[in-house]
């Protein structure tokens, strides 16, 4: 079966700094792969090369198959590859809905051609993601909240919003960086719920999160990243039994072990 993401030999280098340093990895549909390591391993840097946002320096990336070299932030999100981030990038004075809204795969009010030449169509598409979005805060518990601006809800509901928000984009790959960071209580049940039913979906999914009794509760598998590598990979029990990971991560020790 071929992988929804593969990834390989991806380095990239800022001056004297290796957040990639030659990874490989796949992700299969229905996946849920848990990406764990400490503070500035490259883990974001990752998602921030399979996304776009930086190009990679040598390697390639592929989504289904395809090759995502030269593609745009904007179009690998129209390939189908959507993401949450680590520090919520919502539009606080708009509505819910309105964040929901300007976050799906294709967005053709931002197409001004469209919006002078065929209006009609482009309110009724407008009206379809409406709904689209309105179904997403239904499965969230967050439907009441959908005329509220961003700038009322509670940390947790705005995390809520940020994963939300990625589900608006319904393609087969779906990153998610530290979606638990400063969540508790209901909201916590909530996202490993959508999680889960995503996978469920067919989606292959990457979740970067600290929080290690999520990972634990929720990933198939998990790959421990440390200075750009990828040290380890396999069950989360096997990392988590791991003296390497051990030393790395939560002994806090800033060089790998000899062993
Ligand atoms: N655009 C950039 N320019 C220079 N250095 C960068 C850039 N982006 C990331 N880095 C550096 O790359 C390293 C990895 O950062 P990254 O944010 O990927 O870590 P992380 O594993 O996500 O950490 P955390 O768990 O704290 O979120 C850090 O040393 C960071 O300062
Ligand atoms: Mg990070």
């Amino acid at each position: 079966m071929i992988p929804i993401l593969k990834i390989e030999k991806v380095c990239k280098r800022f001056g004297g700094i290796v957040v990639a340093d030659a990874i490989d990895l796949e992700i299969h549909a229905g996946e849920i792969l848990g990406l764990i390591g400490p503070n500035g391993a490259g883990k974001s840097s990752l998602f921030n090369l399979i996304s776009g946002i930086y190009p990679i320096d040598s390697g390639e990336i592929t989504l289904m198959g395809q090759s995502l070299h030269g593609l745009s932030m904007v179009k690998r999100a129209q390939s189908g590859i959507s993401r949450t981030w680590q520090h919520m990038r919502l539009f606080p004075s708009m509505t819910v809905l309105n964040n929901l809204v300007v976050a799906s795969r294709y967005y053709e009010a931002e197409n001004l051609r469209a919006l002078f030449f065929q209006s009609g169509k482009v309110k009724s598409l407008q009206a379809e993601k409406e709904n689209d979005a309105m179904e997403i805060l239904v499965r969230m518990g967050l439907a009441s909240l959908s005329n509220s601006p961003i700038a009322d809800l509670t940390f947790g509901q705005q995390k809520l919003i940020g994963l939300a928000r990625a589900l608006m984009n319904d393609g087969p790959c779906l990153l998610l960086d530290e979606p638990m960071a400063g969540v508790e209580g209901q909201s916590y049940e909530t996202i490993k719920d959508i999680v889960r039913q995503e996978a469920n979906r067919g989606r292959a999914i990457c979740v970067v999160e600290h929080n290690i009794s999520f990972v634990k509760d929720l990933c198939n598998s998990a790959v421990f990243m440390f200075n750009g590598k990828l040290l380890e990979r396999g069950s989360v029990d096997d990392l988590l039994a791991s003296k390497t990971l051990e030393a790395l991560y939560f002994g806090g020790q800033k060089t790998i072990p000899v062993s």
